[in-house]
């Protein structure tokens, strides 16, 4: 398959980038670089996963984070391996990520770009061996170069995202992303340390089979949402898959077809789901990829930011799914 940008797959990243960066003029580069620098913290971070159970940094570290959970030993090794590779990189001002209360200053003040990252989605399955991710979200400064960072770098809006993606460490380790050019995926080949051009302009199916969501709480969650449950219980072929690891959900229904819910609960009245860093970046890349992403009110990308840790309801994935679950809860609101 060929992308928009002619390349065949099978290319690497780094010449999908150039060849990105060269026919979209978007940047002398520095977002190219990077991209280039969130890849190789990925490669990084997949290797401290891989070996996680070999160097005993499984496990939680005994702290909690500004979320008020427990932070694995993982959680803050992603964190600094992360903030590391973008503090070197030298293209980001700032940064926000989960595992951190305020906003990261890098010190490259004269940077255009800044961004907010969970370092490690999926954090419960750590120890169990199953799929986790990273997701990060890019912002051009509006704050005058040659400034620190400030929080208004953050609070754009979705709408304003340059870049959005994630990485998937799974039964192999996959790069998605979209510079608003639409979505694609790159794999990583461990023998040569390089991410290959594996799927061209992704498009998430218009429908599916698959729903995913925490049955756990499902006697919390308003009727809309019981009625969308039933009705797709009753579609023959109908598939209940959660993982556990937002990522992982989120490219399976990418791939197939489907729709990751997570509702406000007794626990997260507002839901669980992270905007900045967790809501925001996917649903850029649903929305490029022709899916929905809405909080039951509006879509994710027109959500208003207020604090940088604030959570969102999140219901996301193919677009018939989205809009019949949408229009149950409007008419319930
Ligand atoms: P994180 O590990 O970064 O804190 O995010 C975990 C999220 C998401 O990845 C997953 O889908 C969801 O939490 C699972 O929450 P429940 O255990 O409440 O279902
Ligand atoms: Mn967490
Ligand atoms: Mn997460
Ligand atoms: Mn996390």
């Amino acid at each position: 398959a060929e992308s928009t940008l002619a390349l065949p797959v099978g290319t690497t990243l780094d010449r999908f980038i150039m060849r990105q960066q060269e026919a979209f003029a978007f940047a002398k580069g520095e977002l190219s670089q990077l991209l280039r620098d969130i890849a190789l913290a990925s490669k990084i971070i997949g290797r401290e996963i891989n070996r996680a159970g070999l160097t005993d940094i499984t496990g939680a570290l005994g702290r909690e984070n500004v979320q008020g959970e427990s932070q694995q030993k993982l959680d803050v090794i992603a964190n600094i391996r992360f903030k590391r590779a973008l503090v070197n990189g030298g293209e980001v001002c700032g940064i926000l990520s989960e595992e951190e209360d305020d906003i990261i200053q890098t010190g490259n003040n004269n940077a255009k770009y800044v961004v907010a990252m969970d370092p490690l989605d999926g954090s419960s399955n750590i120890d169990v061996n199953v799929s986790i991710g990273t997701i990060f979200s890019i912002y051009r400064r509006v704050s005058p170069i040659g400034t620190p960072a400030t929080l208004e770098d953050f609070m754009q809006g979705g709408r304003k995202q340059v870049a959005a993606g994630y990485i998937l460490y799974g039964s192999s380790t996959v790069m998605v992303y979209t510079t608003g050019k639409g979505v694609n995926c790159f794999t990583y080949e461990n023998a040569l340390g390089e991410y290959f051009f594996s799927h061209a302009d992704m498009e998430m199916p218009t429908t599916g089979k698959i729903y995913s969501i925490n049955d756990a709480y499902y006697d919390e969650f308003a009727e809309p949402i019981k009625s969308f449950i039933g009705d797709m219980r009753k579609t023959s072929g109908a598939m209940a898959r959660y993982i556990g690891s937002l990522v992982g959900d989120f490219h399976r229904n990418l791939l197939k077809g489907g729709i990751y819910l997570y509702p406000p609960t007794r626990k997260a009245q507002d839901g669980k789901l992270r905007l900045l860093y967790e809501c925001y970046p996917l649903a850029m890349i649903t929305e490029q990829a022709g899916g929905k992403a809405t909080n039951g009110i509006c879509p994710i990308l027109d959500v208003e930011p207020t604090q940088i840790h604030q959570r969102s309801a999140i219901y996301v994935g193919s677009s018939e799914l989205v809009d019949d679950l949408d229009s149950r809860l409007a008419a319930y609101h």
